[in-house]
Order: structure tokens, then C-alpha cells, then sequence
């Protein structure tokens, strides 16, 4: 089965077995197939950051169960559970429509339910781990289920326990603790920016949803029409004496000072000071708006975006001294 469509990147490579679950039942049933075909089990969400290098010989299980409910309230604070296969920004958006608010600052973000803590899926000062409550996975070495807490998940920038395990894995379902109090979290100048001109002095969720989706319009590819799978790279951190060296020679250089006296540079400033905003070879290229998403112009293959990758990583290490992180999970 081809996976072209069933990743953002629309890259092409064959899975040896494809199959959708859309109940936990399915989920055994598949588990069972893979193990008598003898072959791995590889759990797929919306397949948005993902960089598929050629044919996967595994099981592909397309995860499709569907349903959210609220599983606890407390207070102000509601605990809402969502099955793995949910999209996302449509399970942000009823969760606005519901009056359940912490998620307004994800919203437009690609992919499924399932996949976000994967990679503590993050954009404009918050992270999932900042509003998670839970989540049940299946371990796919023992077949056990298992209930996680955030400390379990071992969440970092980017990162968690399922990225560093991956194909240990599946999750089933996430909860998240939402509040039914509108408070909102505008730690993202451009956001507070973007309010102020339209004359918001006291936003609410809903607005800063808005002002979200439309800045990502504007800056981000629509993977529907120019593929891609997002960031590329993750933002550096580097220590504070290398930020400071890297500042005194390009004063406007983007970085933000972290808790523990280190640095996070903005990759994409990177990347298009080295030159290669809106760069093209063959059909892999470098988008126009934002340097930290590269996509694919039609038929570029996953290795042809590799090999454009780590050219700009070769040429920023030695323009800056910094090594870049490839952000997708390369399969
Ligand atoms: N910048 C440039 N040139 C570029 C791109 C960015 O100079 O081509 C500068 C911007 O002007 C800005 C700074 O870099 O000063 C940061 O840019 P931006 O706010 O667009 O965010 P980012 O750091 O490039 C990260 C996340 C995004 C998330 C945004 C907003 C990572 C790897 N990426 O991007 O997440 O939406 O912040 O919070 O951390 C994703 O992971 O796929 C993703 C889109």
C-alpha cells in the first residue's frame, strides 16, 4: 500500500501491511496480524511529521477510533479524554465551542490526538505536557496496557518517552486538564502584537485561536497544497557564552534566554541568514515565508529532502557553529 497519502510530506514508499483501527478490538486484531505475518507494528497518526526515506516493512496501523467525553471535574478544572485517531484542530475547536479552554494556543497544529504527545506537540508558549493530564498506550514489546502521568512521559522540547521509544508504543487515548475559566496565555509577541492592532484589550480563548490560525495561514505552508511536515529542525540550544559569542557578531540574532542559563536560537533566522530561504533543488526546497520548514514542489523523494537537509545542516555548522536537530521522525 502506498503511503503517499497518508503522510503531509507526500513522499512516496510502500508499507508491506496496511491496516485502520478504529477500536481498541481492531487494535488486538492488528497486533495479532503483525505477529503471525512476523512483522513489526507501526502505528500511524496523521502522518504530519513523518519523512519517509522508501518502503516500510512493517505492519502500518492507521489509528481511527474516534469520540471525546469528560472523564472529571473538579472545579474549574474539566479532565477531557480523546481517543488517539481524533484530529486535532477540530478537537481544539469543540473543545472552544464546549467552553473548555488551554488548548486555543495548539490550535491549527496538523495531525491527531495520538500522535501530540509523541512529540509534546507545542507553538506559541504552550506545550501538551503544560495541559496534560493522562494518557493509555499499549506496550507493544509485552502487550500490556499502561496508564501514563506527565512524569512518566518524560516530556522535553520536542521530545517525551514515546519519540525515544519509538515503536515500543501505542497510544490509545489522551487526557487533557482544560478549564472552564477563560484565562489565556499570550507570552508570544506577535500574538499580543496581532490583538492590539484589532483593538482587543481583553481577548479570550476564541480570539487568540483566531489571531493563531490566521498568523499560521500566513507563515506556514498548507501541507494540502505544498506538502510538508512542519518544522524540520528543532530550535538549538546553546550555552550562554556561545550566544553571547554568536550575538556580538549578528546583533539581530534571534534567541531566547532559557531557565538554566542557556539559549534557544530560532533555527529558521539561521537558516535564512545562511541563504537558503526559498531555496529549490529539483522538487525539495526551503519554504519562502518560513526557512524552518522545508517541503516538497511534487515529486521529491524522502531522500532527495534528506540530502537537501543536511546540506543547510553542513552549511550552518559552519556558518554559526551550531548543529541543527532534524525534527520528523525519519522512517
Ligand atoms: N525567523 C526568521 N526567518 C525564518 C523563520 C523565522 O528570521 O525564515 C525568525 C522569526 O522572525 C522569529 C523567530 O525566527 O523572530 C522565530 O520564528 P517563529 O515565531 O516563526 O517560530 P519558530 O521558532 O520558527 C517554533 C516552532 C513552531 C511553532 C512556532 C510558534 C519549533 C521547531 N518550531 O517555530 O512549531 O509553531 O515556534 O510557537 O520549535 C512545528 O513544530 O512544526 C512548528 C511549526
Amino acid at each position: 500500500v502506498s503511503l503517499k497519502p497518508y503522510n503531509t510530506f507526500a513522499l512516496e514508499g510502500a508499507a508491506r501491511w496496511f491496516a485502520e483501527a478504529r477500536t481498541d478490538a481492531e487494535v488486538d486484531e492488528a497486533i495479532a496480524l503483525a505477529r503471525a505475518l512476523g512483522v513489526p507494528l507501526l502505528p500511524l497518526g496523521g502522518g504530519s511529521n513523518l519523512l519517509l526515506t522508501g518502503d516500510v516493512p512493517a505492519l502500518v496501523l492507521r489509528m481511527g477510533s474516534r469520540g471525546t467525553r469528560r472523564v472529571a471535574e473538579q472545579g474549574p478544572q474539566v479532565i477531557v479524554e480523546a481517543e488517539a485517531g481524533e484530529p486535532w484542530h477540530p478537537f481544539v475547536s469543540g473543545c472552544l465551542a464546549s467552553g473548555l479552554y488551554g488548548l486555543e494556543n495548539l490550535s491549527l497544529i496538523p495531525g491527531t490526538v495520538g500522535a501530540a504527545p509523541i512529540q509534546n506537540i507545542g507553538a506559541y508558549g504552550v506545550e501538551i505536557k503544560d495541559r496534560f493530564a493522562g494518557l493509555d498506550a499499549l506496550d507493544l514489546h509485552t502487550g500490556e496496557r499502561r496508564s501514563f502521568d506527565a512524569p512518566a512521559c518524560a516530556f522535553g522540547y520536542r521530545d517525551s518517552r514515546f519519540k525515544r521509544e519509538l515503536g515500543r508504543w501505542l497510544i490509545l487515548r489522551v487526557r487533557f486538564a482544560l478549564r472552564r475559566t477563560p484565562e489565556v496565555t499570550l507570552d508570544y509577541g506577535p500574538i499580543r502584537q496581532r490583538l492590539a492592532e484589532e483593538g482587543i484589550t481583553r481577548p479570550r480563548p476564541e480570539d487568540v485561536s483566531r489571531v493563531i490560525c490566521a498568523l499560521r495561514t500566513e507563515k506556514l505552508p498548507d501541507p494540502a497544497v505544498l506538502p510538508n511536515a512542519g518544522s524540520f529542525f528543532k530550535n538549538p540550544v546553546v550555552t550562554g557564552d556561545q550566544a553571547r559569542a554568536l550575538a556580538s557578531r549578528c546583533p539581530d540574532l534571534v534567541a531566547y534566554s532559557q531557565a538554566d542559563g542557556r539559549s534557544k536560537l530560532a533555527a529558521g533566522w539561521l537558516i535564512e541568514r545562511a541563504g537558503w530561504k526559498g531555496f529549490r533543488e529539483g522538487d525539495a526546497g526551503v519554504h519562502g515565508s518560513q526557512a524552518l520548514v522545508l517541503v516538497n514542489h511534487g515529486q521529491a523523494t524522502g531522500e532527495q529532502v534528506m540530502s537537501l537537509a543536511k546540506r543547510i545542516q553542513a552549511d550552518v555548522s559552519e556558518r554559526f557553529g551550531v548543529v541543527l536537530e532534524m525534527e520528523p521522525v525519519l522512517l
